[in-house]
């Protein structure tokens, strides 16, 4: 049997990556192959949120991403939010209102309040949650994720400059 392996080419977080893929591998497994493990496959059916993934800018499931598809493309995971290694303002909030208790879908909430942020520097409780739907927290800690984004956007805009 073919497995139609072929070479690709992308950045993934800011770098340069080459890699074989075969045409049935999941982007969320070619990052476990990068040794990227921050991408979770939970649901595998793209209803989760775990495996949240930028291609171009963008937030893809990694489980329903054939990996070939990000040739040329540009991949950002969790891992890099922060080019200097620090925690993102997200993160920290994160940790700081214990918006987490296993932390499986924690990456894929932290991906998607960073686009949160960027389009819409002061969401309410509504526009967070819709915002974050696509999301599935099993331990159900969406009060303190809320409070977490809050926390995070306001910080951002206390440090922007003026
Ligand atoms: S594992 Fe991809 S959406 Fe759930
Ligand atoms: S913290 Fe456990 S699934 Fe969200």
């Amino acid at each position: 049997m073919t497995n139609h392996a072929r070479d690709i080419h992308f950045t993934l977080n800011g770098r340069p990556v080459s890699a074989r893929v075969e045409s049935h591998l999941d982007l969320v497994d070619l990052l476990r192959r990068l040794n990227l493990f921050g991408a979770r496959e939970s649901c595998g059916q793209g209803l989760c949120g775990c495996c949240t993934v930028l291609v171009d800018g963008v937030a893809v499931s990694g489980c329903l991403t054939l990996a070939q598809l990000v040739d040329g493309k540009a991949v950002a995971t969790v891992e890099g939010l922060d080019a200097s290694g620090a925690l993102s303002p997200v993160q920290q909030a994160f940790i700081d209102e214990g918006a987490f208790q296993c932390g499986f879908c924690t990456p894929g909430f932290v991906l998607m309040a960073h686009q949160l942020l960027r389009e819409n520097p002061d969401p309410d409780d509504g526009e967070i949650r819709d915002y974050l739907a696509g999301n599935l927290c099993r331990c159900a800690a969406y009060p303190e994720i809320i409070r977490a984004v809050k926390t995070a956007a306001r910080r951002m805009r206390e440090t922007q400059p003026a």
